[in-house]
């Protein structure tokens, strides 16, 4: 006897991916992510979108500042608008994206592995609405030089480029991921959430940031999650 229960209209109607206007009366959380690269990021959110793990939460645009960036080809595959927006004059380019965020009506920009640093102007027109996630630990507040991490240990705060390698490099046992609110001042921004990775002996940086990706896939959905709730 087959283990598979009968699957009634309403369980596949259910299962169908929906935009999240379709599954309610209130108006979608609507999010536009930036990237610059892979896109995995933006590939965990859709797959939450797609399993209805973000009720509410829709992909209004997917902006990258590379043409050739593979998490455009995700967001087409799922049907998702995509902007190339190149950042040559950082005025201008800011200019263009702040109008684009409008024009798609978007409630949250994700940086998900956009590799541009946003100015102080461009960030107050959209406070707290400005999110990324970052290979290293953050402090709740995000500031300061030292994280204390679960099991006392004092370690330095990895900042900017290379924190997986910035980690490596100092020999600390412990490091994470944290998902934070974007301020002018670079990673340096309120924490919504987190997690620690151990680094394990013969960590490479190609491995140890495999594993914090692992780990990023499921903060930046609880994020987002938490924003959409709290909106
Ligand atoms: C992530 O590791 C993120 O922490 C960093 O850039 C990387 C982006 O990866 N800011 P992906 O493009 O989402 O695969």
């Amino acid at each position: 006897m087959s283990n598979e229960q009968p699957q009634s209209y309403e369980w596949r109607i259910s299962r169908k991916p929906k935009q999240a206007s379709e599954a309610s009366d209130e108006p979608p959380y609507r999010l536009g992510v930036l990237i610059s690269g892979s896109g995995t990021n933006l590939q965990s959110l859709i797959d939450a979108i797609e399993r209805q793990e973000l009720p509410g939460v829709q992909i209004t645009l997917v902006v990258s500042n590379q043409p050739d960036a593979y998490g455009l080809v995700r967001a087409q595959n799922s049907g998702i608008p995509t902007r190339f927006l190149p950042w040559q004059n950082r005025a201008e380019s800011e200019n263009r994206l702040r109008h684009l965020l409008s024009e798609f009506q978007v409630d949250l920009i994700v940086l998900a592995g956009w590799m541009r640093i946003l100015s102080a102007d461009f960030l107050a027109h959209f406070p707290n609405r400005v999110i990324n996630i970052h290979p290293a630990l953050l402090p709740d507040d995000g500031t300061g030089s030292t994280y204390t991490t679960s099991n006392g240990t004092q370690i330095p705060v990895f900042r900017g480029l290379h924190a997986v390698k910035q980690a490596l490099d100092a020999g600390v046992k412990i490091t994470g991921s944290s998902v934070h609110y974007v301020t002018p001042e670079v990673d340096a921004g309120p924490v919504i959430c987190r997690e620690e990775v151990s680094i394990e002996p013969g960590d490479t940086e190609e491995s140890l940031h495999e594993r914090l990706k692992a780990v990023e896939h499921r903060l930046i959905v609880e994020a987002v999650r938490r924003l959409s709730h709290a909106k």
